[in-house]
């Protein structure tokens, strides 16, 4: 959830914001004295904990600052972006690096000995001081807001926790009443009609407690998945079956197409990714019904899901978050939540899923996922 600090895509070392805020005759002694690296995705730049030696100048590409959380795993702290600069605390106070320096994709940086540098500082104008000094202040203060931010999201998943696990024991007897009951009504009548409408009850409440243990999942953070083979074309079948009623009392026409397609992958979890998705697009359309299309089709390695509907589109203030938890518009008991979960499922699956929206006209969703046995 780290956002891109900067949106500059490269800048010449002339250029760049550290060199310009020095003189002339100093900013060219500067430029003589960086040494120009290119860091490939993931290379380390320093550890947590190194003695600092350089600062570092952005050319190109992106830097992540990530802290140790535990003994393995990092939390990321914040990005610096073309024409930002780092380092500079530990080339100040010459105290060991507070945070990891990791290069996302490819990156070029230009590096400045600490000892040249200081020496550059030391005879150089207030004027110059006080233009860097101003940069770092208001770095320091957006590192802060991103940190605060992350810790109020995780704030707040921790009470969704809390809250779903209260859901959960609450749901569970009245759940296990329907089953039982439905089960008996079977027992009772065996003709078809109500073994069908007792099985979808059953099935339908099955499915009940299966979202709430994967909100649980969700608000935890670890994402389970148990994968196995999955036909999508039978996939969307169980889908349509599942959504009959709901989607005949929504006034919604259904159009399914797919091809017989083979994924490695928790079918439920997929199912509830096209339900999140459909159940937007059904509320969307505000009880004046609509029309969703979902077509599955292969792509080269991927299996392709688009899913389609002809609401109003994704309103325009939440598209870049949109998958962001906690993100909803416009719906009184939205928790937002659905397309997050929705893509954490995607996620976890090794797949992507983006959307395309046009106010008034619609919205489409598309959802990529590795086909299973795919030979080149
Ligand atoms: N197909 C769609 N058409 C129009 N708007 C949509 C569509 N899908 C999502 N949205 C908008 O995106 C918001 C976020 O959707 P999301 O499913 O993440 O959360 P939610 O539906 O608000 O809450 P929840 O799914 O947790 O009940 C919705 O509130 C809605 O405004
Ligand atoms: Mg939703």
């Amino acid at each position: 959830m780290m956002q891109v600090k900067s949106q500059v895509s490269g800048v010449e070392l002339a250029a760049h914001r550290f060199i310009a805020a020095f003189d002339a005759e100093q900013a060219a002694e500067l430029c003589g004295l960086a040494i120009v690296e290119s860091f490939a995705d993931k290379e380390i730049i320093f550890e947590e904990g190194e003695i600092p030696d350089f600062l570092y100048l952005v050319l190109n590409g992106q830097v992540e600052f990530r802290k140790h959380a535990d003994t393995e795993r990092y939390q990321s702290v914040s990005l610096a972006g073309a024409n930002d600069f780092f380092g500079e605390f530990g080339v100040l106070d010459g105290q060991p690096r507070s945070a990891q320096a990791i290069a996302c994709g490819t990156t070029t940086l230009a590096k400045i000995h600490r000892h040249s540098l200081m020496e550059i500082i030391q005879r150089t104008n207030g004027g110059v001081v006080l233009k860097l000094f101003l940069y770092i202040i208001q770095r320091l203060r957006t590192t802060t807001d991103q940190y605060v931010q992350q810790t109020i999201h995780k704030e707040r998943m921790g009470l969704v926790g809390e809250m779903v696990n209260t859901i959960i024991h609450d749901f569970k007897s009245p759940f296990t009443g329907i089953h039982l009951a439905s089960g008996m009504l079977k027992e009772m009548h065996p003709d078809e009609d109500t073994q069908e409408w007792c099985s979808l009850i059953q099935a339908q409440i099955h499915r009940m407690l299966g979202m709430t243990d994967e909100l649980l999942e969700f608000a935890r953070g670890s994402y389970a998945v148990q994968k196995q083979p999955v036909n999508l074309a039978h996939l969307l079948q169980r889908f349509e079956k599942l959504n009959r009623i709901y989607f005949t009392h929504a006034n919604v026409e259904l159009i399914a197409k797919s091809t017989d397609l083979l994924v490695n992958a928790d079918e439920n979890k997929l199912i509830r990714v096209l339900q999140n998705l459909a159940s937007n697009a059904i509320e969307a359309f505000n009880g004046s019904g609509g029309k969703i299309e979902i077509a599955i089709a292969a792509n080269g390695s991927w299996a392709e899901i688009q899913l389609a509907d002809n609401g109003p589109g994704i309103p325009e203030a939440i598209r870049s978050r949109l998958f962001e938890a906690f993100v909803t518009y416009g719906k009184q008991s939205g928790t937002g939540l659905g397309t997050a979960i929705a893509k954490s499922i995607i996620d976890a699956h090794g797949g992507t899923i983006d959307f395309q929206s046009q106010l008034g006209e619609g919205t489409k969703f598309y959802i990529r996922l590795p086909l299973l046995n795919f030979d080149c």
